[in-house]
C-alpha cells in the first residue's frame, strides 16, 4: 500500500468505513481506556479563553436585502462590487456560521444548545477566528469568536494579515480586511465518533461554510475558500498544537480592502484555554492523518494549488428553473432562512414537485469558490434515491449536468428500504422524498492532490449537503445530513466512488419555531402536540 498515493490517508479512510450492522455502527480504532460518549467526561459546548482581552461584537446584526432563493441559486454575483466590511457585517457572518440560535433548558439551566449551522451529533468540533485589521471597535489582530456569550476572544495582537498572506503564499488576505481561519478539534467529535471524528470535522465544517458564504453572496462580500497553507504557521499564528486543534479552513472575504499595513509588534495574549474536560483523549489516526496531509512550506502550497485547479468534473454556476424564484420558498431573507433551519426529524411520505427537486439539486452541486479545485468545477457526484417526486420515476439516480439520470427504476416502498438500510438503517434516509449519497472518485483525489485531497474532498461534501438543507427550507421542505454504510453506497449505485456524506430531503412532518437572533436564542419547549407520538410510532414500526 505504500508505494500508492496518499497511503496514510487511504488506511484511515479503510479504518473509519462503516459496515454493515453485524460489524456495529461505529469506527473500531479507539484509543486504550477509551469509551465513547462518557458523559463525565464530555467536551464543554464552547472552547473558551477565560484570560483572553474580551470584545463585544454588535447584536443587531441586521440583514440582507433579496430573497434566499436567489442567493442559493447563485443568481447574486457578490464580486461584481464589495461592499465595505464592518463590525457589524463581522458580526452577521459569524452569528449565521457558528452563533446559537436556539437552546433547550431542563431544571431552568440550558442543557443543549444549537446553533445556524448543522453539525453531527450537534458537537460542533468547528471553530472560527478572525484574522483582521482594524475594523470598528474590534483592533486588529487574532480572535477567537465565542458563540456562548457573542465575543472575540483576543488571541494576538497585531495585524497579521501578512503573516497569514505568507501561510497561504497567496496575497488575498492583503487585499482582505477581514479573513477567518476554520480549525478542529478532533476530541469534540470523537467523544462519540472515535477516529471517524475526523471526517466529521470536514463535513461539518463544510455545512458551516455553506452558510458563511450565502450570508457573505447576500452582503455583497465576495468570499473564497482556501485548502491550500502552511499548516505549521497557521498553527502558530493562532498559538494552537496541531494535534488538540488544527487549522482546516481559511475564507479570504472581500477583495477592496486598502493593503494590509507593515506589520507592527506582535504577542500571544490569548492565554491558556480552558480544559476542553477532564480526560481529552487523543486519536492517533486522527492525528497521523492530518499530518499526512499537512504542507510545508510556500512552494508546496503552490504546487498543491496548481494541481488543484486542474482537478474536478463542470458543475452548473448558476441554477435556473422556477424554483430558483421567491415564489417557490418562502421569500425569505437568507438570514431568516438559517434560523429557521433546524434539521428534520420526521418526513411526511408526500410527493414534492420534481421542479423543487431539480432546483435544490441544483443548489447543492454548484461550483464553491476555492483553491481545491478548477474554476467553475467540483470533486463531487451526487447519487440520488428517489422515493416521491411527482414525474420521476422511484429508484436510483445519478444528478448529472443539471438532471436527474436514471441508474435503475425501483418501486417506491423498495428504494425506500434500501435507503433506509444505507444510511445506518435511519428512517429519515428512506421516509425522504429523495436521499442524496455525495460521492467522490477518491483515486482520483489521492492521485492529484495526495492526502491533503481528502481534506477538500470531504469539505465540498459537508459543503454541499449544507447549501442542499438550506435550499429545502428555502423551497418549504426540509433536510437533515446523514451518515451511511460506505461500501454499501458504493455497490447500491454501481460506482467505484466513494460516498462522503448523505443528505435526505422532503416534506417535514412538523414545524419548528425559528431561531432567534444573537443573545436571544430561542426556548425550544419540545415539539407541537401529537409530534413527539408519531415520530416515537415511526421507530417502533421500525424496531419491530
Ligand atoms: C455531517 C452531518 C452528519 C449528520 N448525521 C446525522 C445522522 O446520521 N442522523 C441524524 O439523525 N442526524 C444527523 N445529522 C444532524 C445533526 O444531528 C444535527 O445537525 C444536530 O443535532 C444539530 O441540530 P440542528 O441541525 O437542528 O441544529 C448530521 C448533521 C451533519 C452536519
Amino acid at each position: 500500500m505504500t508505494d500508492q498515493p496518499a497511503a496514510t490517508t487511504r488506511e484511515f479512510h479503510e479504518g473509519t468505513k462503516l459496515g454493515d450492522a453485524a460489524q456495529g455502527p461505529r469506527s473500531t480504532l479507539r484509543p486504550e481506556g477509551f469509551t465513547p460518549m462518557d458523559m463525565t467526561n464530555r467536551p464543554a459546548p464552547f472552547k473558551r479563553y477565560p484570560d483572553a482581552p474580551r470584545i463585544s461584537l454588535p447584536r443587531e446584526v441586521g440583514e440582507s436585502q433579496g430573497p434566499a432563493a436567489s442567493v442559493l441559486s447563485g443568481e447574486r454575483d457578490a464580486a461584481a462590487g464589495d461592499v465595505e466590511l464592518d463590525a457589524r457585517l463581522l458580526a452577521r457572518l459569524l452569528f449565521y456560521s457558528a452563533g446559537v440560535t436556539r437552546v433547550r433548558s431542563s431544571d431552568g439551566q440550558v442543557a443543549n444548545w444549537f446553533r445556524a449551522a448543522p453539525a453531527a451529533g450537534n458537537l460542533h468540533p468547528v471553530e472560527m477566528y478572525v484574522v483582521c485589521g482594524a475594523i470598528g471597535d474590534v483592533a486588529a489582530g487574532i480572535h477567537h469568536f465565542g458563540p456562548g456569550d457573542f465575543t472575540l476572544e483576543t488571541v494576538r495582537t497585531g495585524d497579521r494579515r501578512a503573516a497569514l498572506a505568507d501561510a497561504l503564499a497567496d496575497d488575498a488576505p492583503l487585499r482582505s480586511s477581514v479573513s477567518l481561519v476554520l480549525t478542529g478539534l478532533p476530541w469534540s467529535t470523537g467523544w462519540k465518533y472515535t477516529a471517524r471524528g475526523f471526517r466529521h470535522i470536514y463535513w461539518d465544517a463544510g455545512s458551516m461554510l455553506a452558510q458563511t458564504l450565502a450570508v457573505a453572496d447576500a452582503a455583497g462580500i465576495s468570499a473564497r475558500v482556501h485548502l491550500g497553507f502552511v499548516d505549521s504557521q497557521i498553527s502558530e499564528e493562532l498559538g494552537l498544537d496541531g494535534v488538540s486543534e488544527f487549522p482546516v479552513a481559511v475564507v479570504t472575504l472581500g477583495h477592496g480592502a486598502s493593503p494590509a499595513e507593515a506589520l507592527g509588534g506582535t504577542e500571544l495574549v490569548g492565554g491558556e484555554p480552558a480544559p476542553a474536560s477532564p480526560r481529552p483523549f487523543e486519536f492517533p489516526e486522527v492525528t497521523r492523518t492530518q499530518r499526512a496531509g499537512d504542507l510545508s512550506d510556500g512552494e508546496a502550497v503552490r504546487h498543491w494549488r496548481e494541481a488543484a485547479a486542474e482537478i474536478g468534473r463542470g458543475a452548473v454556476e448558476q441554477v435556473t428553473g422556477s424554483a430558483g424564484s421567491a415564489e417557490a420558498g418562502s421569500g425569505d431573507r437568507i438570514e431568516e432562512l438559517v434560523r429557521r433551519r433546524g434539521s428534520t426529524r420526521m418526513f411526511r411520505p408526500d410527493e414534492i414537485s420534481s421542479d423543487l427537486a431539480d432546483w435544490c439539486l441544483g443548489v447543492a452541486s454548484r461550483p464553491v469558490p476555492a483553491d481545491f479545485v478548477g474554476a467553475g468545477m467540483t470533486l463531487l457526484s451526487h447519487f440520488v434515491s428517489v422515493h416521491a417526486a411527482a414525474g420521476v420515476a422511484s429508484g436510483r439516480h445519478e444528478w448529472r449536468d443539471g438532471t436527474l439520470q436514471p441508474i435503475a427504476a425501483e418501486p417506491a416502498a423498495a428504494a425506500r428500504a434500501e435507503a433506509q438500510r444505507l444510511c445506518l438503517g435511519q428512517p429519515l434516509g428512506g421516509d425522504s422524498a429523495f436521499s442524496v449519497f455525495h460521492c467522490v472518485d477518491l483515486e482520483e483525489v489521492f492521485t492529484a492532490l495526495g492526502d491533503r485531497g481528502y481534506r477538500a474532498a470531504q469539505l465540498e461534501a459537508g459543503l454541499a449537503a449544507g447549501r442542499l438543507q438550506l435550499a429545502a427550507f428555502a423551497a418549504g421542505l426540509g433536510g437533515t445530513g446523514l451518515t451511511f454504510f460506505d461500501d454499501a453506497v458504493s455497490a447500491a449505485f454501481d460506482t467505484s466512488q466513494a460516498c462522503m456524506l448523505v443528505t435526505a430531503v422532503g416534506a417535514s412532518d412538523y414545524r419548528s419555531r425559528p431561531g432567534g437572533l444573537p443573545g436571544e436564542p430561542t426556548e425550544m419547549s419540545g415539539f407541537a402536540p401529537g409530534v413527539v407520538e408519531r415520530f416515537k410510532a415511526r421507530y417502533e414500526r421500525d424496531d419491530a
